[in-house]
């Protein structure tokens, strides 16, 4: 792992966001996993703006999102699909057929094998984008005894409730589950980035950055075995867990 500590989120977002326009520039078919949330809804606009200044085109790049919540209707404002036109497919060149976010409302046999083919289809993920939750989760991969390798619905942790209530009206109206790739589709990706920043993932970042243990009790652990991992984090972060840099 790489880790790279920045002067603050913002710096952090747009540092990703340069890699993420690299990855295109340098292979304009790249397939690219994206991530939702808080954290990564900052870093879109950066991609929008190189869009729009002819830096960039997403002319002919391939995407698939990392997780969506069962029972969310695609065109509803909160559903993963919704909050990735909304921020980003719909203000680029983009092909939205090339855009695959999970279907929520389906069957989830029949989703989990469309799932798997838009992963494993033609080519694998070249970069993969990634928040931390505040449980651990990477995807929706909650803490558990063990971890599952491949696509899979998972119940939401409590913790991942509470934090996603922000969202929502109550916490009642959170989505108790939710489609979403599992840590083996992560891994396979060439390249990963992941930001993190802010008080709720002090604890998550100490079991990444503080110590040598992968543990299923803290699924972001399994990016300290991937070739290609980048973590950026901001000083403020940083400074707070007592990471040295
Ligand atoms: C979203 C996803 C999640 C989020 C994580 C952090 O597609 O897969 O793992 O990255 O829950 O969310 P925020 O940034 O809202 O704290």
């Amino acid at each position: 792992m790489t880790v790279i500590v920045t002067e603050s989120y913002e710096k952090s977002c747009q540092l990703v966001a340069q890699k993420i326009i690299e990855q295109v520039k340098s292979d304009p078919h790249s397939k690219l996993g994206l991530a939702t949330g808080g954290t990564a809804e900052n870093i879109y606009p950066y991609l929008v703006t190189a869009y729009e200044n002819k830096e960039v085109s997403f002319a002919n790049v391939t995407t698939v999102n990392l997780d969506e919540y069962i029972g969310m209707p695609s065109d509803n404002i909160l559903s993963y699909r919704k909050s990735m036109d909304d921020w980003f497919f719909d203000k680029v060149d983009i092909d939205k057929k090339n855009t695959y976010v999970a279907d929520g409302m389906n069957s989830i046999t029949e989703e989990i094998k469309i799932f798997n083919e838009k992963l494993y289809k033609d080519k694998l993920i070249d970069f993969q984008l990634l928040g931390v939750g505040v449980s651990g989760h990477i995807g929706f991969n909650e803490p558990n005894v063990f971890l599952t390798s491949s696509v899979h619905t998972e119940q939401l942790d409590e913790v991942t409730i509470k934090s996603n209530a922000r969202f929502f009206k109550s916490e009642k109206d959170v989505p108790k589950s939710s489609i979403t790739m599992g840590v083996g589709d992560i891994m396979k990706a060439s390249k990963i980035a992941l930001v993190a920043t802010g008080e709720s993932k002090f604890e998550a970042m100490r079991q990444l950055l503080l110590n040598e243990n992968i543990i299923s009790s803290c699924p972001v652990t399994v990016l300290k075995m991937h070739r290609d991992c980048t973590i950026v984090i901001d000083k403020n972060l940083a400074d707070n867990i007592g990471y040295k840099y």
